[in-house]
């Protein structure tokens, strides 16, 4: 990676001790937008960043279109994995056909949109991701983060590492608010810091056809235990915030109040289809009662989850526990585990399990996972030092329990996102694991990337399952511009693959797998670079789709050929997301016959956490794993020999 791409932090009037802390971060799940200014003490709802007045306060560059010839070039280099020489004769010769027709036409109207908004992708990316999408939140959008495992030994210990986990997050929340948090710079550009000011008091709202999100800043946090959901002030009457002794005190209180579990678990809608959601949502919603606990939900800056005990100590080994705690993160473990304690649609939520799970689920629309990853060190470290010596604030108010009435048409659909979530879990396959024989600095020492190292590893264990090239999905950040998220590199490359096939060659010598390697490793570094400047192909050509969704065109050929709809079938998911701490985030894989895989590079072990789905025959996470260990070993193996025959 140049020096242009890599993301460090600007130092600024931050305390050593935070300063120390956000300069080891790097950038995550970047695909950040930016709808409208964050507003205290009021709710506003949008599911349209155009309907917001532009907030360029960092007065960065506008998103680029790149041009027709330089997007399509690319593009046809990246399908040729998946076609074979007349399906590439055919597809170029419509991509010219594209080209010289209406592909020009399209263009011009996007340019023209260009011209209009500060981010011409922004809305469109927000809707078509995230709020359009209709699948549950639950392991198809919403990624889990597993915070290093606790031992808790009491109720006690339970409920203080959780106080202490708000006290952070609410300083860290401070920091945010009062511009505190240090700009990322990618080289000498300023990255776009609008995300981090999403992530407190936002919610997600179901709607039919399209959710809303729900901005809100506020003094509350929501707390469920046992699937009763509770209302918990974090200030006094004093308006003096609570220390972690006053807020235990009221986590017991929620205890005390919620000893056994509830029998409408409503959380659990959170976790169904969007439009099944929206509906039980309409429905609650024509009782006051209901409409007031469901605004205090989405009102509140998060949700804290205190969780059951999730069998973490009774495991074998360490990955073991990683499987335990990545489940528990992502979906809870079902209806009969945690999985109704949650509210899926809330952006935080905190999840402290009685015998040590720790961590959060995010729920992704808002922003990237870049500042969770940030607030995840932040909190890690804050309850390192132990810094609880807060005096108390006077009045406390006392939890209260939120309050649903529940008809049998909901209590119904309880029932049935009971059924559905189960299934969603049967059908994730976990295997998340310490790569523990090198990391990041071997890699660096023999003079490559470690990122693009780390890809072509996995590109290599998936040829060697299958036998056939992986189309191959990987985030990069598009913040250095005003509104931005992510593109898309296409980790499969006609140098991929052909690395691969060396690896897998007998025949073929160090030298020759050396210099595979290296080809696939520099045209990864190469495509990533063009990215995270918004020239990957993907957003472009989505751009151009949807212009011609607007404006009433057919849609060209070009959107079904066959090398567009294979090099999108992204079966590999995958992206980087490092933090300091010994964590992890996990998610689930994009398609049906995919893998995920997220991983945390760190100096000398590497955090992996692959998933797949357990209803289709081809693929094992298990398998998938294995490979990836054996892919590693063998590069690890051609690097060392090519060392030794250099002496
Ligand atoms: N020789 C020696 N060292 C090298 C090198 C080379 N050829 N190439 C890179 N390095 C070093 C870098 O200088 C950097 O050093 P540092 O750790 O001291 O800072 C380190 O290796 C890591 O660089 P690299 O692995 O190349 O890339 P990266 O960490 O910058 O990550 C992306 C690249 C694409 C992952 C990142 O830019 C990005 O966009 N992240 C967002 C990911 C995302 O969206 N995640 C989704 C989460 S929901």
């Amino acid at each position: 990676m140049s020096n242009n791409s890599r993301v460090t932090v600007q130092k600024s009037k931050l305390q050593y001790e935070d300063q120390k802390m956000l300069r080891g971060l790097r950038i995550c799940g970047l695909r950040g937008l930016m709808l409208e200014p964050y507003t205290s003490s009021v709710q506003v709802f949008a599911n349209y960043a155009s309907t917001q007045p532009s907030t360029n306060i960092q007065k960065l560059p506008r998103l680029p279109v790149p041009k027709l010839n330089d997007t399509l070039s690319k593009w046809l280099k990246t399908v040729k994995p998946f076609l074979n020489d007349e399906e590439y004769a055919a597809t170029t010769s419509l991509v010219k056909e594209f080209e010289g027709g209406v592909g020009q036409k399209l263009q011009a109207l996007l340019e023209k949109r260009a011209g209009k908004h500060e981010n011409w992708l922004e809305d469109w990316w927000l809707n078509t991701a995230y709020l359009e999408y209709r699948d549950p939140v639950v392991v198809f959008s919403s990624p889990g983060l597993v915070f290093p495992f606790r031992k808790f030994n009491s109720q006690e210990d339970q409920l203080r590492y959780a106080a202490k986990t708000i006290i952070a997050a609410l300083d860290y929340k401070a920091l945010i608010d009062n511009d505190k948090i240090p700009v990322e710079m990618m080289g000498k550009s300023p990255l776009d810091m609008a995300q981090y000011k999403k992530i407190f008091g936002t919610c997600r709202i179901p709607y039919e056809k399209r959710d809303k999100l729900s901005f809100n800043d506020t003094k509350h946090i929501t707390v469920i235990h046992n699937n009763h959901i509770f209302h918990v002030d974090l200030w006094g009457s004093d308006g003096k915030r609570l220390n972690v002794d006053q807020i235990v005190q009221a986590l017991k209180k929620v205890v005390d109040l919620s000893k056994t579990p509830s029998s409408e678990p409503i959380g659990i809608l959170t976790s169904e289809n969007r439009d099944a959601w929206a509906k039980a949502y309409q429905l609650l919603s024509k009782d006051k009662v209901n409409r007031d606990s469901l605004a205090d939900v989405e009102s509140s800056l998060a949700v804290l989850c205190l969780d059951s005990a999730a069998g973490l100590w009774q495991c074998a080994d360490d990955n073991a526990r990683r499987n335990v705690a990545a489940a528990q993160t992502i979906h809870g473990g079902g209806a009969p585990a945690n999985g109704a304690n949650r509210w899926f649609d809330k952006t935080i939520q905190f999840i402290v399990g009685a015998d040590g799970v720790t961590g959060l689920t995010y729920e992704h629309s808002p922003a990237e996972g870049q500042p969770i990853a940030v607030l995840t060190d932040f909190i890690i470290k804050y309850i390192e030092q132990d810094k609880t010596g807060d005096t108390p604030s006077s009045g406390p108010k006392e939890p209260a329990r939120l309050q649903f009435n529940v008809d049998s048409e909901v209590a119904a659909m309880i029932n049935t996102a009971k059924q559905s979530l189960d299934k969603l879990v049967a059908n994730l396959d976990l295997n998340c694991f310490k790569f523990d024989k090198y990391g990041k600095n071997f890699i660096k020492s023999h003079k490559m990337s470690p990122d693009s190292y780390l890809q072509m590893a996995m590109q290599y264990a998936f040829y060697s399952l299958h036998k056939t090239p992986g189309a191959h999905y990987e985030s990069a950040a598009t913040r250095m511009y005003t509104g931005g998220r992510t593109e898309t590199i296409r980790s499969c490359s006609v140098e991929s693959v052909a690395f691969a096939a060396a690896m897998l060659d007998a025949r073929a010598s160090a030298h020759d797998k050396l210099a595979a390697m290296r080809a696939a490793i520099n045209a990864h570094k190469d495509y990533t670079v063009q990215a995270l400047q918004g020239f990957g192909v993907d957003r472009h050509l989505l751009g151009l789709k949807l212009t011609a969704i607007e404006n009433g065109i057919e849609l060209p050929k070009l959107y079904s050929d066959p090398g567009y709809v294979r090099s999108a079938h992204m079966r590999i998911s995958t992206s980087q997301v490092a933090c300091k701490c010994d964590g992890f985030m996990c998610y689930g894989p994009l398609v049906g016959d995919g893998y995920a895989t997220c991983y945390n590079p760190r100096d000398d072990d590497v955090n992996f956490a692959t998933a797949a789905f357990a209803a289709h025959p081809d693929t094992a996470a298990a398998r998938y794993r294995a490979a990836l260990e054996r892919a590693l070993a063998d590069m690890h193996d051609v690097l060392l020999h090519s060392a030794r025959s250099k002496l």
